[in-house]
């Protein structure tokens, strides 16, 4: 069973994905994480993400794997632990830019297709329901309101030792919503048939609920 969850940046994806996967024994499989690390990759060898060429090579070679189980998968490139590293600031701000090349996304989706097979996954990102997996037999799209989601992220900045304001923490999740939805390339959008999720005030476990009880009513067939 595939278990498709998208949304934009800081609407709950990834500790809902790691808990619903935790708690159903499935994959947790962050595709977000896959851009990220190709995006480390590039950073580090200064690549740019308008060099399709080198970004061809680049996501070609370099070899992703996932670790561990939910809720403490690690996401190796090559044999990095890149786990941490691809949290980075420098990293959120030029993902957009390198996620939405044709020659990126053509080639991190047929890996993420090839995992889905293998196993019962969660899978969180942009175009999990409409492009990656648009026969998952649970979809949802989370949606929050922009300070809630600005304040998640100040908490994650915040564990990982940076300090940035609400006001420019905002500017900067527009803007990669901006970038992320309107790219030609398998944009952020909700699929047809996926369940809107306002995560703005729910419980964090009410959240869990709705997604595993979906799953277990799917899995009875009722
Ligand atoms: O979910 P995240 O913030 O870790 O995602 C990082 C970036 O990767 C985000 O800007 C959008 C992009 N992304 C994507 O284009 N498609 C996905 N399936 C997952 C993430």
């Amino acid at each position: 069973m595939v278990i498709a969850l998208d949304g934009p940046a800081g609407s709950g994806k990834s500790s809902t994905a790691k808990e619903v996967a935790r708690r159903l024994k499935f994959v947790h499989l962050d595709t977000g994480a896959m851009y990220r690390a190709i995006t480390l990759k590039c950073l580090r060898l200064q690549i740019r993400a308008d060099n399709e060429q080198e970004l061809h090579k680049i996501v070609g070679s370099t070899e992703l794997c996932f670790c561990g189980s939910p809720p403490d998968t690690r996401i190796w490139m090559d044999d990095e632990d890149v786990t941490r590293a691809v949290r980075s600031d420098e990293v959120t701000k030029n993902v957009s830019d390198y996620c939405a090349p044709e020659v990126v996304r053509k080639i991190l989706v047929e890996q993420q297709r090839s995992i889905g097979r293998q196993a019962s996954c969660v899978c969180e990102g942009r175009d999990i329901g409409t492009v990656v997996f648009p026969q998952a037999e649970v979809k949802f799209f989370l949606v929050a309101s922009d300070e809630a989601r600005a304040r998640r992220r100040q908490k994650d900045f915040c564990e990982i030792g940076i300090t940035k304001s609400l006001d420019e923490l905002i500017a900067e999740i527009r803007e990669r919503d901006r970038k992320d939805s309107t790219r030609s390339n398998s944009p952020l959008k909700r699929a047809g048939d996926a369940e809107v999720l306002d995560t703005t005030s729910l419980a964090f476990n009410e959240q869990v609920e709705r997604i595993v009880c979906a799953a277990q009513k799917c899995k009875s067939g009722s």
